[in-house]
């Protein structure tokens, strides 16, 4: 066990979190050296709020999609011209801000006809030229049909300061399959063609979600380099010769994550072993994950090998009986005091839990870097947002 993450274990007294910004970096290297030349980056910077910054100079652009996300890539000091403005809900005042604001020099996607309305609108009250992609569904609530596209671009003349860029598509999460891949782009392509012949719209630009996947549990095969290697072919063989973004959470983030837990106690109830952790499923979620049937890749930091006959229920300490997180798990020999850590944890894990069931607090949240560990937020105590204060409003 390296020095650092010893003295962190000795220190945290909850579970915590480490972001990892050289395998950060590794990883954009690696799908760079996968992708065709000239292919871009987009970072969904829901996929893991702590790490745009250790992304910076690594992806070409930042998919923000709240107010919440905006602000963190500003408070970052992220040069907005690589920041695309997405997500179901436009806030409008914060829309308003951002058009108002001259320094802002983002690219917005309009997911409806209204959201499309209030970008011309505002455009025209602030007279900014404002760039847009269009966002066609993927049979969904995300996104426009393609004739509510191919009316806005049929009338893009009657709206001047809005640069149409092209089309922004998210096909979904934890994709693995070719044929669905070569289906969407060949629609895609098929579609940016009739916007060229029929309007005669020029897309510049694809952004293209692809939810590339990524393996979390024991015996899940994934044959990665065949997946790009196809992936990369369809991209090639496009009509399309426009720029093509490609906006990734997951297959980006999730393998510099590590969630570190401690065991609290240790027993054993008509014949079940259960190791009790302080961490649990409010702070750890892996996608894919049902009723902890899944083995989700973890150590015991500093023990190796595994008890003969021995298995474990890993069970989080929510007071609930579905805070389970590992069944039927084999274990080197534990005592309390142990440390858990679970890998591959850097996207969704550590946002998409329940985490205000039972004020319980939000775990710490390290960055590795630089030869150091460095704090991005203190282990919080949610029962500061949980106290219900009482304030008289009428
Ligand atoms: C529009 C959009 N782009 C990109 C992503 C990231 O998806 P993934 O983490 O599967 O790469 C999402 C995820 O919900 C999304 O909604």
């Amino acid at each position: 066990m390296d020095r650092d993450l010893e003295l962190m274990l000795g220190r945290e007294k909850n579970a915590f979190y480490v972001f990892d910004s050289a395998a950060l970096k590794n990883r954009c290297a690696y799908l760079r050296a996968h992708l065709p030349a000239g292919v871009q980056l987009c970072y969904a910077v829901k996929a893991n709020p702590f790490i745009p910054k250790e992304l910076e100079n690594e992806v070409e652009r930042f998919e923000i999609c709240s107010p919440g996300e905006a602000d963190i890539c500003r408070r970052l000091e992220i040069d907005s011209r690589k920041m695309v403005i997405s997500g179901v809900y436009k806030t409008p005042e914060v829309i308003e801000a951002l058009v108002a604001d001259e320094s802002f020099e983002g690219i917005f996607t309009a997911e409806s006809t209204s959201q499309y309305e209030l970008l011309c609108g505002l455009a025209e009250k602030y007279g900014r030229r404002l760039k847009v992609l269009l966002r066609l569904t993927n049979d969904s609530q995300f996104g426009m049909n393609a004739e509510d596209i191919e009316l806005i671009v049929k009338e893009r003349g009657t709206h001047p300061l809005t640069d149409l860029l092209g089309v922004q598509f998210f096909s979904g999460t934890q994709k693995t399959s070719l044929k669905k891949y070569r289906r969407e782009l060949e629609m895609l392509d098929r579609f940016l063609l009739k916007l060229k012949n029929e309007y005669s719209f020029e897309a510049e630009e694809l952004e293209y979600g692809t939810g590339f996947p990524v393996a979390y549990f024991k015996g899940e095969e994934l044959d990665e380099e065949a997946l790009l290697a196809g992936f990369s072919e369809f991209l090639e063989g496009l009509v399309f010769g426009g720029r093509i973004v490609l906006e990734l959470g997951r297959s980006l983030a999730a393998c510099c994550g590590k969630y570190y837990t401690h065991i609290v106690d240790i027993k054993t109830n008509k014949g079940v072993n259960y190791a009790l952790i302080d961490g649990g499923m409010h702070q750890l979620v892996y996608f894919g994950q049902q009723m902890a049937m899944k083995q989700p890749l973890l150590s015991v930091v500093g023990k190796s090998g595994t008890v003969q006959d021995k298995l474990w229920t890993v069970c989080g300490s929510l007071c609930s009986m579905n805070d389970i997180v590992v069944k039927q798990l084999p274990l080197p020999e534990i005592e309390v005091g142990d440390v858990l850590c679970f890998e591959n944890t850097g996207a969704y894990c550590m946002t998409e839990g329940i985490s205000l069931l039972l004020s319980r607090d939000l775990p710490a949240v390290y960055i590795r870097k630089d030869g150091g560990l460095f704090c991005v937020r203190q282990s919080f105590e949610t029962r500061e947002i949980n106290f219900p204060k009482y304030e008289r409003m009428l």
